[in-house]
Protein backbone atom coordinates (compact mmCIF):
# COMPACT_ATOMS: atom_id res chain seq x y z
CA UNK A 1 0.00 0.00 0.00
CA UNK A 2 2.90 2.40 1.01
CA UNK A 3 4.77 1.72 -2.10
CA UNK A 4 1.49 2.25 -4.05
CA UNK A 5 1.46 6.19 -2.91
CA UNK A 6 4.56 6.49 -3.25
CA UNK A 7 4.93 5.77 -6.41
CA UNK A 8 1.55 7.55 -7.17
CA UNK A 9 3.42 10.64 -5.51
CA UNK A 10 6.23 10.17 -7.84
CA UNK A 11 4.39 9.86 -11.18
CA UNK A 12 2.72 13.52 -9.60
CA UNK A 13 5.89 15.00 -9.10
CA UNK A 14 7.17 13.91 -12.69
CA UNK A 15 4.04 15.59 -13.93
CA UNK A 16 4.48 18.61 -12.31
CA UNK A 17 8.17 18.99 -13.17
CA UNK A 18 6.69 18.48 -17.17
CA UNK A 19 4.29 21.08 -16.66
CA UNK A 20 6.55 23.52 -15.36
CA UNK A 21 9.24 22.85 -17.60
CA UNK A 22 6.88 23.22 -21.00
CA UNK A 23 5.88 26.55 -19.31
CA UNK A 24 9.54 27.42 -18.16
CA UNK A 25 10.65 27.27 -22.02
CA UNK A 26 8.16 28.94 -24.61
CA UNK A 27 8.38 27.55 -28.05
CA UNK A 28 10.35 24.17 -27.58
CA UNK A 29 7.69 22.73 -27.11
CA UNK A 30 4.43 25.05 -28.66
CA UNK A 31 3.08 25.62 -31.80
CA UNK A 32 3.35 29.25 -33.36
CA UNK A 33 1.38 30.49 -36.21
CA UNK A 34 0.60 33.47 -37.93
CA UNK A 35 -2.86 32.78 -39.85
CA UNK A 36 -3.49 35.05 -43.15
CA UNK A 37 -6.48 34.64 -45.98
CA UNK A 38 -10.10 34.74 -45.72
CA UNK A 39 -12.81 33.53 -44.65
CA UNK A 40 -12.08 29.86 -44.96
CA UNK A 41 -9.91 30.85 -41.98
CA UNK A 42 -10.90 34.43 -40.18
CA UNK A 43 -11.09 33.81 -36.49
CA UNK A 44 -12.93 36.60 -35.94
CA UNK A 45 -11.57 39.83 -37.01
CA UNK A 46 -14.57 40.78 -39.41
CA UNK A 47 -16.22 41.12 -35.97
CA UNK A 48 -14.30 44.28 -35.55
CA UNK A 49 -15.08 45.93 -38.77
CA UNK A 50 -18.12 47.45 -41.00
CA UNK A 51 -18.77 44.68 -43.22
CA UNK A 52 -21.38 42.89 -44.84
CA UNK A 53 -19.28 39.43 -44.71
CA UNK A 54 -20.06 38.81 -40.90
CA UNK A 55 -20.56 35.23 -39.01
CA UNK A 56 -21.63 37.18 -35.99
CA UNK A 57 -24.95 35.38 -35.45
CA UNK A 58 -26.09 31.80 -34.39
CA UNK A 59 -26.06 28.77 -35.88
CA UNK A 60 -22.06 29.91 -36.96
CA UNK A 61 -19.83 28.95 -34.21
CA UNK A 62 -22.54 25.99 -33.05
CA UNK A 63 -20.46 23.35 -32.21
CA UNK A 64 -16.95 25.76 -31.48
CA UNK A 65 -16.27 24.64 -27.74
CA UNK A 66 -14.56 27.58 -26.44
CA UNK A 67 -17.66 29.57 -27.05
CA UNK A 68 -19.88 27.48 -25.85
CA UNK A 69 -21.44 27.19 -29.61
CA UNK A 70 -21.92 31.06 -29.80
CA UNK A 71 -20.72 32.66 -32.62
CA UNK A 72 -17.56 33.95 -32.49
CA UNK A 73 -17.34 35.26 -36.36
CA UNK A 74 -15.93 32.00 -37.63
CA UNK A 75 -17.63 30.92 -40.82
CA UNK A 76 -18.28 27.31 -40.24
CA UNK A 77 -19.81 25.43 -37.55
CA UNK A 78 -17.09 24.62 -35.84
CA UNK A 79 -12.98 24.52 -36.11
CA UNK A 80 -11.53 25.59 -39.02
CA UNK A 81 -8.62 23.92 -40.63
CA UNK A 82 -5.98 26.53 -39.38
CA UNK A 83 -7.19 25.80 -35.69
CA UNK A 84 -7.36 21.86 -36.55
CA UNK A 85 -4.10 21.58 -37.34
CA UNK A 86 -2.40 23.64 -34.54
CA UNK A 87 -4.40 21.78 -32.35
CA UNK A 88 -3.06 18.47 -33.93
CA UNK A 89 0.67 19.74 -33.57
CA UNK A 90 0.26 21.00 -30.02
CA UNK A 91 -1.31 24.58 -30.18
CA UNK A 92 -2.17 25.32 -26.62
CA UNK A 93 -4.93 27.79 -27.70
CA UNK A 94 -6.14 29.36 -30.92
CA UNK A 95 -4.06 31.83 -32.38
CA UNK A 96 -6.81 35.10 -31.66
CA UNK A 97 -7.68 37.66 -34.00
CA UNK A 98 -5.12 40.47 -34.43
CA UNK A 99 -8.30 42.71 -34.62
CA UNK A 100 -9.67 41.63 -30.82
CA UNK A 101 -8.29 43.56 -28.30
CA UNK A 102 -5.21 42.95 -26.28
CA UNK A 103 -3.91 40.19 -28.19
CA UNK A 104 -0.40 41.74 -29.17
CA UNK A 105 0.76 39.41 -26.55
CA UNK A 106 -0.42 36.07 -28.09
CA UNK A 107 2.27 36.91 -30.92
CA UNK A 108 4.84 35.53 -28.52
CA UNK A 109 3.06 32.21 -27.39
CA UNK A 110 -0.13 31.49 -30.20
CA UNK A 111 0.46 33.43 -32.53
CA UNK A 112 -2.05 35.54 -34.69
CA UNK A 113 -4.56 34.99 -37.04
CA UNK A 114 -4.58 37.82 -39.36
CA UNK A 115 -7.20 36.79 -41.59
CA UNK A 116 -11.12 38.18 -43.31
CA UNK A 117 -13.81 37.50 -44.87
CA UNK A 118 -13.95 38.66 -48.24
CA UNK A 119 -10.61 39.53 -48.45
CA UNK A 120 -8.55 38.87 -51.49
CA UNK A 121 -5.01 38.76 -52.65
CA UNK A 122 -5.80 41.51 -55.36
CA UNK A 123 -6.92 44.90 -53.12
CA UNK A 124 -9.75 45.53 -55.32
CA UNK A 125 -11.51 42.16 -54.21
CA UNK A 126 -14.19 42.19 -52.00
CA UNK A 127 -15.36 45.52 -52.49
CA UNK A 128 -19.03 44.71 -52.56
CA UNK A 129 -18.43 43.53 -48.96
CA UNK A 130 -17.00 47.13 -47.79
CA UNK A 131 -15.05 46.14 -44.69
CA UNK A 132 -12.27 43.38 -44.63
CA UNK A 133 -8.32 43.32 -44.41
CA UNK A 134 -6.85 43.20 -47.71
CA UNK A 135 -4.00 40.95 -47.65
CA UNK A 136 -1.48 43.34 -48.32
CA UNK A 137 -2.93 45.04 -44.88
CA UNK A 138 -2.84 41.82 -43.23
CA UNK A 139 0.95 41.63 -43.94
CA UNK A 140 1.32 45.30 -42.70
CA UNK A 141 -0.69 44.14 -39.32
CA UNK A 142 1.62 41.27 -38.67
CA UNK A 143 4.83 43.89 -39.24
CA UNK A 144 3.32 45.60 -36.06
CA UNK A 145 2.89 42.76 -34.69
CA UNK A 146 6.30 41.98 -34.67
CA UNK A 147 7.59 45.42 -33.99
CA UNK A 148 5.88 44.73 -30.61
CA UNK A 149 7.46 41.17 -30.25
CA UNK A 150 11.33 43.04 -31.04
CA UNK A 151 9.86 45.59 -27.84
CA UNK A 152 9.03 42.62 -25.95
CA UNK A 153 12.08 40.35 -26.34
CA UNK A 154 14.60 41.86 -28.71
CA UNK A 155 15.82 41.61 -32.28
CA UNK A 156 17.67 38.10 -32.08
CA UNK A 157 14.97 35.78 -29.92
CA UNK A 158 11.96 37.69 -32.22
CA UNK A 159 14.42 36.08 -35.24
CA UNK A 160 14.62 33.09 -33.57
CA UNK A 161 11.14 32.04 -32.76
CA UNK A 162 9.82 33.24 -36.23
CA UNK A 163 11.89 30.55 -37.84
CA UNK A 164 10.12 28.10 -36.12
CA UNK A 165 6.51 29.68 -36.32
CA UNK A 166 4.17 28.46 -39.50
CA UNK A 167 3.02 31.24 -41.70
CA UNK A 168 -0.35 29.95 -43.28
CA UNK A 169 -1.53 31.49 -46.58
CA UNK A 170 -5.25 30.26 -47.40
CA UNK A 171 -6.93 33.17 -50.00
CA UNK A 172 -7.41 33.83 -53.06
CA UNK A 173 -11.00 32.04 -53.85
CA UNK A 174 -12.70 35.72 -53.57
CA UNK A 175 -10.36 36.94 -56.32
CA UNK A 176 -12.02 34.59 -58.40
CA UNK A 177 -15.69 34.72 -57.32
CA UNK A 178 -15.47 38.21 -58.15
CA UNK A 179 -13.57 37.84 -61.44
CA UNK A 180 -16.03 35.71 -62.58
CA UNK A 181 -19.22 37.87 -61.62
CA UNK A 182 -20.33 39.05 -64.95
CA UNK A 183 -22.18 42.08 -63.18
CA UNK A 184 -18.44 42.80 -61.59
CA UNK A 185 -16.32 44.82 -64.35
CA UNK A 186 -12.45 43.68 -63.89
CA UNK A 187 -11.37 45.52 -61.16
CA UNK A 188 -10.62 49.32 -61.64
CA UNK A 189 -13.70 49.30 -64.04
CA UNK A 190 -11.99 48.76 -67.18
CA UNK A 191 -12.46 45.35 -69.22
CA UNK A 192 -11.71 41.89 -67.62
CA UNK A 193 -8.35 40.82 -68.49
CA UNK A 194 -8.02 37.53 -69.99
CA UNK A 195 -7.92 34.54 -67.72
CA UNK A 196 -4.05 33.99 -67.74
CA UNK A 197 -3.46 37.57 -66.79
CA UNK A 198 -5.84 37.31 -64.21
CA UNK A 199 -4.28 34.12 -62.90
CA UNK A 200 -0.38 35.75 -63.32
CA UNK A 201 -1.92 38.79 -61.31
CA UNK A 202 -3.01 36.97 -58.42
CA UNK A 203 0.46 35.07 -58.64
CA UNK A 204 2.62 37.96 -58.47
CA UNK A 205 0.69 39.63 -56.21
CA UNK A 206 1.02 36.79 -53.44
CA UNK A 207 4.60 36.42 -54.33
CA UNK A 208 5.34 40.22 -53.21
CA UNK A 209 3.63 39.21 -50.00
CA UNK A 210 5.24 35.93 -49.32
CA UNK A 211 8.45 38.11 -49.92
CA UNK A 212 7.32 40.74 -47.94
CA UNK A 213 6.99 38.17 -45.06
CA UNK A 214 10.45 36.55 -45.55
CA UNK A 215 12.26 39.68 -45.38
CA UNK A 216 10.42 40.09 -41.74
CA UNK A 217 11.51 36.89 -40.66
CA UNK A 218 9.08 33.85 -41.77
CA UNK A 219 10.98 30.92 -42.75
CA UNK A 220 8.03 27.97 -42.82
CA UNK A 221 5.42 28.93 -45.23
CA UNK A 222 2.32 27.03 -46.12
CA UNK A 223 0.12 28.17 -49.16
CA UNK A 224 -2.74 26.49 -50.03
CA UNK A 225 -4.58 26.17 -53.24
CA UNK A 226 -7.75 27.02 -54.06
CA UNK A 227 -10.48 24.82 -53.92
CA UNK A 228 -13.09 23.51 -56.65
CA UNK A 229 -15.13 26.66 -56.20
CA UNK A 230 -17.12 25.33 -59.10
CA UNK A 231 -18.73 22.83 -56.81
CA UNK A 232 -20.04 25.19 -54.04
CA UNK A 233 -23.41 24.82 -53.28
CA UNK A 234 -23.36 29.23 -54.35
CA UNK A 235 -21.97 28.59 -57.74
CA UNK A 236 -23.74 25.56 -58.58
CA UNK A 237 -27.35 26.84 -57.67
CA UNK A 238 -26.43 30.36 -59.68
CA UNK A 239 -25.27 28.57 -62.39
CA UNK A 240 -28.05 26.26 -62.29
CA UNK A 241 -25.37 23.48 -62.69
CA UNK A 242 -26.86 20.11 -61.90
CA UNK A 243 -26.85 17.72 -58.81
CA UNK A 244 -23.31 15.88 -58.73
CA UNK A 245 -21.92 18.03 -61.03
CA UNK A 246 -19.83 20.98 -60.56
CA UNK A 247 -18.70 24.44 -62.80
CA UNK A 248 -16.21 23.20 -65.54
CA UNK A 249 -15.69 27.02 -66.50
CA UNK A 250 -14.85 28.03 -63.00
CA UNK A 251 -12.79 25.31 -61.80
CA UNK A 252 -10.76 25.26 -65.40
CA UNK A 253 -9.91 29.50 -64.06
CA UNK A 254 -8.38 26.95 -60.56
CA UNK A 255 -6.69 24.90 -61.84
CA UNK A 256 -4.41 27.40 -64.11
CA UNK A 257 -3.95 29.61 -61.16
CA UNK A 258 -3.05 26.62 -58.85
CA UNK A 259 -0.74 25.22 -61.36
CA UNK A 260 0.86 28.45 -61.45
CA UNK A 261 1.23 28.39 -57.77
CA UNK A 262 2.92 25.48 -57.09
CA UNK A 263 5.34 26.32 -59.94
CA UNK A 264 6.35 29.66 -58.51
CA UNK A 265 6.56 28.05 -55.04
CA UNK A 266 9.19 25.62 -56.39
CA UNK A 267 10.97 28.39 -57.70
CA UNK A 268 10.71 29.86 -54.36
CA UNK A 269 12.09 26.58 -52.63
CA UNK A 270 15.45 27.00 -55.44
CA UNK A 271 16.40 30.57 -54.70
CA UNK A 272 16.31 30.22 -51.17
CA UNK A 273 17.68 26.99 -50.68
CA UNK A 274 17.99 25.51 -46.97
CA UNK A 275 17.08 29.35 -45.63
CA UNK A 276 12.93 29.00 -45.90
CA UNK A 277 10.50 26.33 -47.41
CA UNK A 278 7.36 27.46 -48.93
CA UNK A 279 4.74 23.88 -48.89
CA UNK A 280 2.26 23.98 -51.49
CA UNK A 281 -1.13 22.55 -49.91
CA UNK A 282 -3.30 21.23 -53.00
CA UNK A 283 -6.66 21.82 -51.38
CA UNK A 284 -8.22 21.23 -54.80
CA UNK A 285 -7.25 17.72 -55.46
CA UNK A 286 -8.08 17.13 -51.24
CA UNK A 287 -11.48 18.28 -51.84
CA UNK A 288 -12.34 16.83 -55.14
CA UNK A 289 -11.43 13.46 -53.42
CA UNK A 290 -13.61 13.39 -50.49
CA UNK A 291 -16.52 14.92 -52.75
CA UNK A 292 -16.05 11.66 -55.01
CA UNK A 293 -16.06 9.37 -52.74
CA UNK A 294 -18.02 11.42 -50.09
CA UNK A 295 -19.82 8.14 -48.22
CA UNK A 296 -16.91 6.32 -47.51
CA UNK A 297 -15.96 9.27 -45.38
CA UNK A 298 -19.05 9.04 -43.55
CA UNK A 299 -20.88 11.93 -45.52
CA UNK A 300 -24.62 11.53 -46.36
CA UNK A 301 -24.67 14.79 -48.42
CA UNK A 302 -22.06 16.69 -50.93
CA UNK A 303 -24.60 18.60 -52.40
CA UNK A 304 -26.43 20.41 -49.87
CA UNK A 305 -25.25 23.45 -47.17
CA UNK A 306 -26.23 22.11 -43.63
CA UNK A 307 -27.60 25.47 -42.66
CA UNK A 308 -29.14 28.28 -45.28
CA UNK A 309 -30.82 26.41 -47.55
CA UNK A 310 -29.76 25.75 -51.34
CA UNK A 311 -31.58 28.40 -53.75
CA UNK A 312 -30.29 32.15 -53.31
CA UNK A 313 -30.47 34.15 -50.97
CA UNK A 314 -28.36 31.16 -48.69
CA UNK A 315 -29.16 33.27 -45.50
CA UNK A 316 -27.95 31.26 -42.66
CA UNK A 317 -28.72 32.32 -39.32
CA UNK A 318 -31.57 31.79 -36.61
CA UNK A 319 -34.77 33.83 -36.92
CA UNK A 320 -36.14 36.10 -34.17
CA UNK A 321 -37.08 33.57 -32.11
CA UNK A 322 -33.68 32.46 -30.59
CA UNK A 323 -35.19 29.45 -29.42
CA UNK A 324 -36.00 27.47 -32.69
CA UNK A 325 -33.62 25.35 -34.79
CA UNK A 326 -35.13 24.86 -37.91
CA UNK A 327 -36.33 28.21 -39.32
CA UNK A 328 -37.27 29.28 -42.47
CA UNK A 329 -33.54 29.45 -43.18
CA UNK A 330 -33.44 25.71 -42.05
CA UNK A 331 -30.41 23.70 -40.38
CA UNK A 332 -29.89 20.33 -41.30
CA UNK A 333 -30.29 17.45 -38.43
CA UNK A 334 -26.57 16.18 -38.32
CA UNK A 335 -23.88 18.54 -38.95
CA UNK A 336 -21.58 15.75 -39.73
CA UNK A 337 -23.12 14.07 -42.51
CA UNK A 338 -22.78 17.26 -44.76
CA UNK A 339 -19.51 18.67 -46.50
CA UNK A 340 -20.88 21.83 -46.53
CA UNK A 341 -21.58 23.95 -43.74
CA UNK A 342 -23.77 27.31 -45.84
CA UNK A 343 -23.46 28.05 -49.41
CA UNK A 344 -19.80 28.66 -49.90
CA UNK A 345 -18.34 27.63 -46.48
CA UNK A 346 -16.87 23.61 -45.62
CA UNK A 347 -18.53 21.93 -42.54
CA UNK A 348 -16.06 20.57 -39.40
CA UNK A 349 -16.21 17.45 -40.54
CA UNK A 350 -14.80 18.21 -43.93
CA UNK A 351 -12.19 20.14 -42.56
CA UNK A 352 -10.74 17.44 -40.00
CA UNK A 353 -10.43 15.46 -42.78
CA UNK A 354 -8.93 17.46 -45.09
CA UNK A 355 -6.72 18.75 -41.88
CA UNK A 356 -5.79 14.87 -41.78
CA UNK A 357 -4.53 14.91 -45.21
CA UNK A 358 -2.27 18.28 -44.88
CA UNK A 359 -0.41 17.05 -41.49
CA UNK A 360 0.25 12.99 -42.85
CA UNK A 361 -0.49 13.41 -46.47
CA UNK A 362 2.06 12.06 -50.11
CA UNK A 363 3.65 14.76 -51.76
CA UNK A 364 0.60 15.38 -54.19
CA UNK A 365 -1.34 16.44 -50.93
CA UNK A 366 1.36 18.78 -49.92
CA UNK A 367 5.01 19.19 -51.39
CA UNK A 368 7.88 18.76 -51.11
CA UNK A 369 6.57 17.82 -47.42
CA UNK A 370 3.57 17.66 -44.82
CA UNK A 371 2.79 19.69 -42.68
CA UNK A 372 3.75 17.33 -39.83
CA UNK A 373 7.46 17.50 -41.73
CA UNK A 374 7.08 21.00 -41.91
CA UNK A 375 6.61 21.51 -37.97
CA UNK A 376 9.32 19.05 -37.40
CA UNK A 377 11.35 20.51 -39.81
CA UNK A 378 14.87 23.17 -38.88
CA UNK A 379 15.61 26.28 -41.06
CA UNK A 380 19.41 26.17 -41.20
C1 LIG B 1 22.23 39.14 -31.96
O1 LIG B 1 22.84 38.30 -32.91
C2 LIG B 1 23.99 38.85 -33.52
C3 LIG B 1 24.48 37.93 -34.64
O2 LIG B 1 23.84 36.70 -34.65
C4 LIG B 1 25.05 39.06 -32.45
O3 LIG B 1 26.22 39.63 -33.03
C5 LIG B 1 24.49 39.99 -31.39
O4 LIG B 1 25.45 40.14 -30.33
C6 LIG B 1 23.19 39.45 -30.82
N1 LIG B 1 22.60 40.45 -29.95
C7 LIG B 1 22.22 40.16 -28.72
C8 LIG B 1 21.61 41.27 -27.95
O5 LIG B 1 22.33 39.03 -28.25
C1 LIG C 1 -1.30 43.07 -59.01
O1 LIG C 1 -2.65 43.04 -59.45
C2 LIG C 1 -3.09 44.22 -60.12
C3 LIG C 1 -4.54 44.03 -60.46
O2 LIG C 1 -5.27 44.03 -59.28
C4 LIG C 1 -2.25 44.47 -61.37
O3 LIG C 1 -2.65 45.67 -61.99
C5 LIG C 1 -0.80 44.52 -60.97
O4 LIG C 1 -0.02 44.62 -62.12
C6 LIG C 1 -0.39 43.29 -60.19
N1 LIG C 1 0.99 43.43 -59.73
C7 LIG C 1 1.92 42.60 -60.12
C8 LIG C 1 3.29 42.83 -59.58
O5 LIG C 1 1.69 41.69 -60.88
C1 LIG D 1 -37.04 30.69 -25.29
O1 LIG D 1 -37.06 29.70 -24.28
C2 LIG D 1 -37.03 30.24 -22.97
C3 LIG D 1 -36.94 29.10 -21.96
O2 LIG D 1 -37.09 27.87 -22.54
C4 LIG D 1 -38.28 31.11 -22.73
O3 LIG D 1 -38.25 31.65 -21.43
C5 LIG D 1 -38.30 32.21 -23.76
O4 LIG D 1 -39.48 32.96 -23.63
C6 LIG D 1 -38.21 31.65 -25.19
N1 LIG D 1 -38.05 32.75 -26.13
C7 LIG D 1 -38.81 32.87 -27.20
C8 LIG D 1 -38.56 34.06 -28.06
O5 LIG D 1 -39.68 32.05 -27.48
Amino acid sequence: METLEFSKCRISIAIMVFIISVYALPCTLCFTSFVFGDSLVDAGNNNYLFTLSKADSPPYGIDFKPSGGRPTGIFTNGLTISDIIGQSLGAKSFPPPYLAPNTQADALINGINYASGASGILDETGFLFIGRVRLREQVENFEQSREYMVGVMGENRTRDLLKKAIFSLTIGSNDVLNYIQPSIPFFGGGDKVSKTTFQDFMVSNLTIQLKRLHELGARKFVVVGIGPLGCIPFLRATNLIPRGECSSKVNEIIQGYNQKLSQQLNRLNHEMGHEAIFVYANSYDIFTSIRSDYHKYGFENANKPCCGGYFPPFVCFKGRNANTTRTSSGLCEDRSKYMFWDAYHPTEATNLIISHKLLYGDQTICSPINLRQLYNYNIS
